[in-house]
């Protein structure tokens, strides 16, 4: 059992013990879904992993790929490839942990689109087009219902927040835009989901989806690193202090320190 397993399952039994005491009925299964026990609004649920992601990101982009080029890692957007000795660049360990909650029997999906995409899968299509259009004057997240994919969905814009950003994707050869500056809306972080409302359960469920699509991205680098030349150290250490990647017990714990206290307090809050 994972850490972060046992993390979730204390939440789940607070939650569990909370729900007793409010007199609730059981929760039930999803064919049994009621609007008595489903009670936690979606909006919410999807404002709470995109927080997750915007802390796991950042972790990942700062503290192992901004360090990680100073220290001598290399990151590329062909990273799987054999004859390519890189890690993944931010937008493909999203994509990765994409993948794997993809996976997860919790039905949540992620896409980070855009409307300038250097990879014409990045491209938004059907209704989330327009409320993209909305984003890009106004800068705000959106939440709507999708009726093409019947899903909650809620848009979070995606900032060119360092030169990095700017400087990668002008430089690009594929990006159809070459003028990029920073702080413009490069693209957003699209969720969804296919009910409106959910359990304190499913909440549980849907936050231990998404973290484990984050250890499974973070794992899928640690496995690439396996077969570079010159392998940089794996374990407690960061790229700040060397030639060095953290475990994924480091990373995920480092994480989780950033982010578990906010996401209890909505988790408990959301009780109210
Ligand atoms: C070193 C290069 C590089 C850096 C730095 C970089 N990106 Fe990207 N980004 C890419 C590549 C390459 C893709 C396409 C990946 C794929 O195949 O899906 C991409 C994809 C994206 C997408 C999806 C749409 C598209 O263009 O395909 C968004 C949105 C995005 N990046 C935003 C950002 C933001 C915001 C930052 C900074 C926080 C950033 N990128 C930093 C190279 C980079």
């Amino acid at each position: 059992m994972t850490l972060n397993r046992m993390h979730l399952t204390a939440l789940a039994l607070i939650l569990a013990i909370v729900w007793a005491f409010a007199s609730a009925p059981p929760a039930l299964p999803d064919h049994q879904r009621s609007s008595t026990t489903a009670t936690i609004p979606i909006g919410l649920v999807l404002e709470t992993v995109a927080r997750e992601n915007d802390v796991v990101r950042s972790l990942y982009t700062k503290s192992i790929v901004g360090a990680g080029l100073k220290a001598g890692l290399r990151f590329d957007e062909n990273w799987k490839n054999a004859d390519v000795q890189a890690g993944p660049l931010p937008a493909l360990f999203l994509r990765e942990a994409a993948l794997s909650i993809q996976q997860n029997p919790v039905r949540l999906a992620l896409f980070l689109g855009s409307h300038q995409p250097i990879s014409d899968a990045n491209q938004f299509s059907g209704s989330q087009t327009a409320i993209f259009e909305k984003i890009l004057t106004t800068g705000e997240a959106e939440h709507f219902f999708d009726p093409g994919l019947k899903r909650w969905t809620a848009m979070f814009p995606d900032y060119a927040s360092v030169m990095a950003c700017v400087k990668c994707h002008n430089e690009h050869p594929d990006s159809p835009k070459k003028d990029w500056v920073l702080d413009d809306v490069m693209g957003a972080t699209t969720w969804s989901y296919p009910h409106e409302t959910v359990s304190p359960d499913e909440f549980v469920n849907i936050i231990d989806a998404v973290r484990g699509g984050f250890r499974d991205a973070y794992r899928s680098y640690l496995q690439e690193i396996e077969s570079f030349d010159n392998k940089p150290e794996i374990g407690t250490q960061w790229p700040s202090d060397g030639y060095a990647v953290p475990d994924e017990e480091t990373f995920m714990k480092e994480f989780e320190q950033r982010i578990s206290a906010d996401t209890l307090n909505t988790l408990l809050e959301s009780r109210r």
